[in-house]
């Protein structure tokens, strides 16, 4: 089944949709943290915390030593967190060698079906192309999308596809249809999923005609026999 997550590092968004029971996971990264109040490494933390499902936590560091040392610690904040590791040469040898600790990584700011390859290759538990940037650059992100999905089908690679800097519901649409296997959304793209002008004005006419029953059936009451 495709999984969503939501891509914020907001607690009352993520307590939000998570009560719905319908939020799979969480992606942040340093933009989303930096957009917060409060220490990140607690907030990461209590993001850890609530979310049963696995929250991509992002290293910041850009050479090996340091991207394993963040990531080693990253990884003790719960038995769900996932270390975003970025496409870089040394972030695939990072990968490698975390993949053999066994921590699991998802690597990130990926643009083409060869980053994607290459990162399966390395051991990456998630991929995450960022299709919004993509397109923002003149060029089909959700193509990027079909790409990876179809060579880590024809290959049978166990990397999952994560579809990120998604913008809009058609995103989410278009992304389903790949068969990715996770969507990661702003909160405000997981709003605009749930609502549906129709939705309201169909309920608004619903209540409107319970309204005219009342008046002919004034103890009627559906809560009680
Ligand atoms: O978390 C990574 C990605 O989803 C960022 O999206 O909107 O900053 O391109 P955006």
């Amino acid at each position: 089944m495709v999984q969503i997550f939501l891509d914020t590092a907001n607690l009352d968004a993520i307590r939000k949709y998570n009560d719905m029971g319908i939020l799979d996971g969480v992606t942040t990264n340093p933009t989303l943290l930096a957009k917060e109040n409060g220490n990140p490494i607690e907030i990461m933390k209590e993001i850890i915390r609530t979310v049963k499902g696995p929250v991509s936590l992002e290293v910041v560091s850009t050479t090996l030593d340091g991207m394993l040392e963040e990531a080693r610690r990253l990884a003790r904040f719960g038995p769900n967190a996932v270390v975003k590791i970025p496409m870089l040469p040394d972030g695939l040898k990072a990968i490698r060698r975390l993949a053999g600790e066994g921590i699991k990584t998802n690597c990130t700011l990926v643009f083409s079906p060869n980053q994607a390859l290459l990162a399966a290759k390395a051991g990456a538990t998630y991929v995450s192309p960022f299709i919004g940037r993509l397109d923002d650059a003149g060029h089909d992100g959700m193509q990027v999308i079909r790409d990876t999905v179809q060579i880590f089908r024809n290959y049978s690679f166990s990397t999952k596809v994560l579809v990120a800097s998604v913008r809009h519901p058609v995103h989410v649409v278009e992304a389903a249809r790949t068969g990715a296997d996770v969507i990661t959304m702003p909160p405000d793209v997981l709003e605009k999923m749930i609502k549906h002008p129709l939705t309201d004005k169909g309920l608004s006419i619903f209540l409107d005609d319970w309204e005219k029953v009342k008046r002919i059936n004034p103890n009627i009451n559906l809560a009680q026999p």
